[in-house]
């Protein structure tokens, strides 16, 4: 029997498209490097989560990492500012790079390195506290010497949240919606006046709209600081990032700029992912 093209189903597809790379008009990197990761492993009692990962974070870019549930981006980006060695059973391996020296290493006090090296969560995370409050605490624990308003102010604005939230500044930051909520946070990161920003897929719990928002951010934000992001979002790590690392099973499959990653990339595994062909 002929099959009516016209009116047969069509077969079922496989998603093959690539998502589209933004045009990059403004070129924020500065040529060297915010952090180096080399040779790291992480291993979580016997289970070895990263396996000899080695990742030079260029300045003032967008970092994407990307790669299906549990290959191990949370557990890589943790290791950035030391997160991970709160978590009980961990053992890390291999040197992280920070202005040339190894934030591991002998007498490096972590609380100091979270301070260069900030971070965001994936489900925004305020204090129950005022939304002042929320922006100055980081800073006051750090011993902030200078004007505390000015501060909270400049950070809200960063954070794209000044206009909404001015007239407010006393109420409780768990007043605000989940991506004010997720700016807010953001402003935080930013009071402490890291050089480095770790965001843990910072709007996948938010609508199109917040999202959408906090991809401006960054995209703003990276003129003034590294950010390294992970991202289940293809067009998101698409939109926004300069440079992609791809990781599957705690390796690195391929990193190079986003550009290459979603238009060329080296790796058949790396054009079956970001197709969807996987994951
Ligand atoms: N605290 C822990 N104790 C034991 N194993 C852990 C711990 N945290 C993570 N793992 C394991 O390490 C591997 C990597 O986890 P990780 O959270 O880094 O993955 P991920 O890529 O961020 O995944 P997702 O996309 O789901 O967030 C997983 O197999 C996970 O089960
Ligand atoms: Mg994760």
């Amino acid at each position: 029997m002929v099959a009516n093209t016209m009116t047969t189903e069509a077969p079922q597809r496989i998603a093959t498209a690539k998502p589209v790379v933004a045009e990059r008009t403004e070129k924020t990197g500065t040529g060297r490097l915010a952090l180096d990761a080399q040779d790291v492993h992480v291993y979580y009692d016997t289970f070895h989560a990263v396996k000899g990962i080695s990742l030079p974070i260029h300045e003032k870019e967008i970092t994407a990492l990307i790669g299906p549930s549990g290959c191990g981006k949370s557990t890589l980006l943790r290791c950035f500012n030391r997160m991970n060695d709160v978590v009980s059973g961990v053992r890390i391996e291999g040197q992280i790079l920070y202005k040339n020296q190894d934030i591991y290493a002998a007498g490096v006090d972590p609380v100091a390195v979270r301070r260069r090296i900030g971070m965001v969560f994936q489900k925004p995370n305020p204090f129950p506290k005022s939304i002042y409050n929320n922006v100055a605490w980081g800073a006051k624990i750090n011993g902030y010497k200078g004007n505390m308003d000015e501060l909270v102010e400049k950070s809200l604005r960063q954070a794209a949240l000044w206009d909404e939230v001015k007239d407010k500044l006393q109420q409780s930051g768990l007043s605000l919606s989940g991506g004010q909520q997720q700016r807010l946070c953001i402003a935080r990161t930013l009071a402490i006046q890291p050089d480095v920003i770790l965001m843990d897929e910072p709007a996948s719990a938010l609508d199109p709209i917040a999202s959408s928002k906090i991809e401006e951010l960054m995209l703003e934000l990276k003129k003034d600081y590294t950010i390294v992001v992970v991202t289940h979002n293809m067009q998101q790590a698409a939109r926004v990032s300069d440079r992609t690392a791809l990781l599957w099973l705690g390796e690195l499959v391929e990193y190079d700029e986003t550009q290459t990653i979603f238009t060329n990339p080296s790796q058949q595994k790396t054009e079956d992912y970001i197709t969807g062909r996987h994951g």
